[in-house]
């Protein structure tokens, strides 16, 4: 008998329909992958699951139990635990009251608690300081503490809706062997993810949903990369490799420098794509805010750029790869979120030009393929990865001169991915000089004209077409300087 089972689950929003006839079940001690593209079911399914959502119809049993969560208590005394996408921390809270939040005894002894709050971080190999304030993490130890954090409250069920997203590879590292761990205690876990090498490597089963249906269930072991992609979307996808490109004229150099970073100066031609690669703590997280007047000292074309103030008057821009806490008003619609920073173009005489601003943001819809096409949709209720295209929209619309990508295809599935490389091409064949700062080796490949690898804060490497993905993760991982 399955630990979890769910059968023929529905799910409308309005005219979307989310989930339809989905079936879903996991066993004690397994690692279920549940993939699909943006927008395909993936989080919904699972609110279901945690109380978060109530299903329209469909059933589901734990243990072989008749369950209906009417909230996610209900869903936390049984057990079901979730890790969710945007995250859930309260950033004014300390690091120990998030991890009891909800379960903190009516008065609280700091003390105690913090005493307390030392075991589930060992768990999770996250050394901070129980007291001090979230607000002041990075967006990795966020991410790790929220799984301290649903481990704390022991369940039976994990799921955890793309866990890697925020995390560098070291910490990806960690979060696979906690994986290990907790599945050799017989928890079930549901792994949302849409880094196919990591359902490869972690999971035993792996479900796949294409708008709201199920379309398979495999075991990894007897499946491939490309039979899952090709469920995915319907059709095998080509590789993105942008083609050859003129040389343009200079734009104008970057000097950077600040903490964690050496001095270095970046000249940028009109048209050119630089990637940035680099793990984390290799100085190429921190390059682009520095280049953006958030911290260090940086100048562009011999102008000092101070703040974000100063790199915009010099037509800079920066798509921040966190959408939550930098790149979108969650309650405002698609539309008013993409008009934020083109607001000045868009008055006339102090009015709103409606019109102008409703035709931007088709422009962009159709551009980008937002799923839903809607204008008027908060953005809170798109899924994670059409969200990311809200936020490539809002930056676009303003037409910079050169910008900084910081990971834009974090948490973007394999067809919108496509569609984000066309349109990032498309920006430097007018012209635009553009930094790309990413994770996604395949991506670096795919869209630079030459790759610039960062170790222990400075350039070690510049790599030119044609490059050899081998080559490129050698060089980052700072195995070619072993070899
Ligand atoms: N609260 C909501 N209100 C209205 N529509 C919603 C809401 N939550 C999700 N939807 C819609 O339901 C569909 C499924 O969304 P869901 O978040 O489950 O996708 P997903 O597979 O998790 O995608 P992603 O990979 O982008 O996170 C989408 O069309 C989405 O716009
Ligand atoms: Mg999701």
């Amino acid at each position: 008998m399955p630990l979890l089972q769910m059968t023929g689950v529905d799910k409308r929003f309005g005219q979307v329909a989310a989930l339809t006839g989905v079936d879903f079940s996991l066993e004690a001690g397994e690692v279920h992958a549940l993939v699909g593209e943006n927008g395909a079911g993936k989080s919904t399914l699972m609110k279901i699951l945690a109380g978060v959502q109530s299903p329209d119809a469909g059933s589901m049993t734990l243990a072989g139990q008749t369950v209906r969560f009417h909230g996610v208590d209900e869903a936390q005394a049984h057990g079901v635990v979730m890790v969710y996408q945007e995250l859930a921390l309260v950033p004014s809270l300390s690091v120990a009251e998030n991890l009891f939040l909800g379960k903190l005894p009516r008065v609280v002894g700091y003390r105690d608690l913090y005493a307390r709050a030392r075991g589930p971080l060992a768990q999770v190999e996250l050394d901070l300081d129980p007291a001090g304030e979230v607000a002041r993490l990075g967006i990795g130890e966020r991410q790790l503490l929220e799984i301290a954090r649903a481990l704390a409250r022991e369940g039976r069920i994990l799921v955890l809706d793309e866990p890697t997203a925020a995390l560098s590879s070291s910490e990806s590292e960690r979060l696979f062997a906690i994986i290990e761990k907790v599945k050799a205690s017989g928890v079930g876990m549901v792994y949302i993810s849409h880094r196919l090498e990591e359902v490869f490597r972690i999971a035993d089963r792996v479900t796949v949903l294409r708008d709201g249906r199920l379309v398979g269930t495999r075991v990894v072991a007897d499946t491939t990369a490309d039979e899952i992609v090709q469920l995915m979307v319907g059709k095998s996808v080509r590789r993105y490799q942008r083609s050859p490109r003129e040389t343009g004229e200079a734009l104008g150099t970057f000097e950077a420098a600040g903490p964690g970073l050496e001095p270095l100066s970046i000249a940028l031609e009109a048209g050119e794509i630089v990637g940035l690669a680099g793990v984390i703590g290799s100085g190429r997280e921190r390059i682009l805010p520095t280049l953006f007047g958030l911290e260090g000292t940086a100048s562009w074309a011999g102008d000092p750029v101070r703040s974000p103030r100063d790199a915009i008057r010099e037509g800079i821009l920066l798509v921040p790869s966190d959408r939550k806490a930098q790149g979108l008003v969650m309650e405002l619609t698609v539309q008013e979120n993409v008009s934020l920073t083109t607001l000045s173009r868009l008055q006339r005489l102090g009015f709103m030009d409606a019109r102008r601003e409703r035709e931007q943001t088709r422009t962009w819809i159709d551009r980008l393929s937002l799923r839903p096409p809607e204008p008027h949709k908060p953005v809170r209720e798109l899924s994670g990865g059409n969200q990311q295209k809200v936020v490539v929209a809002k930056s676009l619309a303003t037409e910079p001169t050169v910008l900084l990508l910081d990971e834009p295809t974090r948490g973007v599935d394999v067809g919108a991915r496509a569609e984000l490389y066309d349109v990032i091409d498309g920006l430097s064949r007018r012209g635009l000089g553009l930094l790309l700062s990413s994770s996604d080796t395949e991506e670096l490949i795919g869209l630079s004209d030459r790759i610039l690898v960062f170790r222990g804060g400075r350039v070690t490497t510049e790599l030119r077409p044609p490059f050899d993905y081998e080559e490129v993760v050698a060089h980052v991982t700072g195995a070619r300087q072993l070899a």
